[in-house]
């Protein structure tokens, strides 16, 4: 039985099982795991896909079923150019789902197998990610080309990158509710190389509408953090902006003179109840250091496996359906998120969507 929140603005938390926000663009796997004449599997918004790469390159993404009885296209074969059905051995072209072959037509047939296609999903490489636009059920693909696929933000042609993914048994509205949430840091991320509980403090922050999210404009980043103290030994003023966009997107962009950090946060739904944290990163602070990258994913993935830790324990609480709250101002990004996710549920149209804040804002909390 689902369970429902009604914070005070009155807009309703769904329990275990979240609406999911069709007729957008998510990352469904790593491209490197790609290898040549393979097919991976994924799920994205309970959705089974099967992705490979053609031998021109080009990545697919359709869904992972044959038209013909449903069985799983993943367990058939792929030659670079056609995926063929491990049942009756049906082609397919898999970036147009085009049906090319059916081995059992004889000259008596008049089945014209090219007018039969399996699902394929607009699918598109960015970041050494698969990002597959999931159309809306019934609502085919054509809304692709209306949304941009994600792309990180990069300021200059060299850079290191360093990528994380965590699965988490919570649905994607807590997961992304985490992921924006000020309060949690200085219990759930306490560690001597980040910050202690005891450094505890009031913040403000300035806060900013954009389309179809909000920014936490550009400020001089907490001086109790000791990465960011790291950046400041090139002895500039350094620029955080943070933005989320909907249907799940965090994006961090810390700038100092010519040297730059940037990452993409994405919780995906994989299941109704159930999502995924992937995290890009690309920077071009101390380029010419050695180890930076390995120490950035070290840090990078303590720092989410801490969260991922927390919400398999939250996972357990949320199992006996309990109702919960929103606070201000801690929760407020929480707020917003709930209501800019209404409103683009109730209209995909982003000119004719409310937008929940009016004008800059500012939150004040303690962390
Ligand atoms: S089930 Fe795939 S070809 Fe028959
Ligand atoms: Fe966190």
């Amino acid at each position: 039985m689902p369970f429902v929140t009604t914070s005070e603005s009155g807009v309703q938390i769904q329990g275990p099982t979240a609406t999911l926000i069709y007729d957008d663009w998510y990352p469904a796997l790593r491209t490197a795991t790609l290898r040549p004449g393979k097919l991976a599997t994924a799920m994205l918004l309970d959705i089974p896909l099967v992705l490979g790469r053609r031998s021109d390159g080009r990545v697919f993404a359709m869904r992972d079923s044959c038209p013909h009885r449903g069985i799983p296209l993943s367990y058939g074969w792929f030659d670079g150019n056609r995926v063929t059905c491990r049942y009756h051995g049906w082609e397919f072209e898999p970036c147009s789902g085009r049906c090319e072959l059916i081995p059992s037509l004889t000259t008596h047939d008049h089945l014209d197998a090219t007018r039969i296609f399996a699902t394929a999903f607009p699918c598109e490489e960015r970041d050494g990610h698969a990002w597959v636009y999931i159309p809306g059920p019934g609502s085919g693909k054509k809304g692709s080309a209306a949304r941009e696929v994600p792309e990180l933000a990069k300021f200059g042609p060299r850079y290191r990158c360093a990528f994380l993914t965590a699965d988490l048994p919570c649905n994607v509205d807590h997961g992304i509710i985490g992921l924006m949430d000020p309060a949690h840091g200085p219990f759930v991320h306490q560690a001597w190389w980040w910050r202690s509980r005891a450094s505890i403090r009031e913040k403000t922050k300035r806060f900013e509408p954009i389309p179809e999210g909000f920014r936490m404009s550009a400020h001089a980043p907490s001086g109790n953090s000791a990465p960011y103290k790291l950046l400041g030994v090139y002895g500039q003023p350094v620029e955080t902006t943070i933005d989320f966009t909907l249907p799940n997107r965090r994006t961090e962009i810390i700038r100092c003179g010519d040297k730059w950090f940037s990452s993409l946060t994405t919780v995906t739904p994989v299941t109704g109840s159930t999502c995924r944290i992937d995290v890009i990163a690309a920077w071009n602070v101390f380029y010419h250091v050695p180890l930076v990258t390995p120490i950035a994913k070290f840090f990078g993935a303590r720092f989410v496996r801490q969260d991922q830790v927390t919400m398999i324990q939250q996972a357990e609480g949320l199992r006996h359906n309990p109702s919960l709250m929103l606070i201000d101002n801690a929760d407020k990004p929480a707020k917003w998120y709930f209501a800019l996710k209404q409103a683009r549920l109730d209209s995909a149209d982003a000119a004719a969507q409310k937008h929940p804040i009016d004008g800059p804002v500012e939150l004040h909390w303690r962390s």
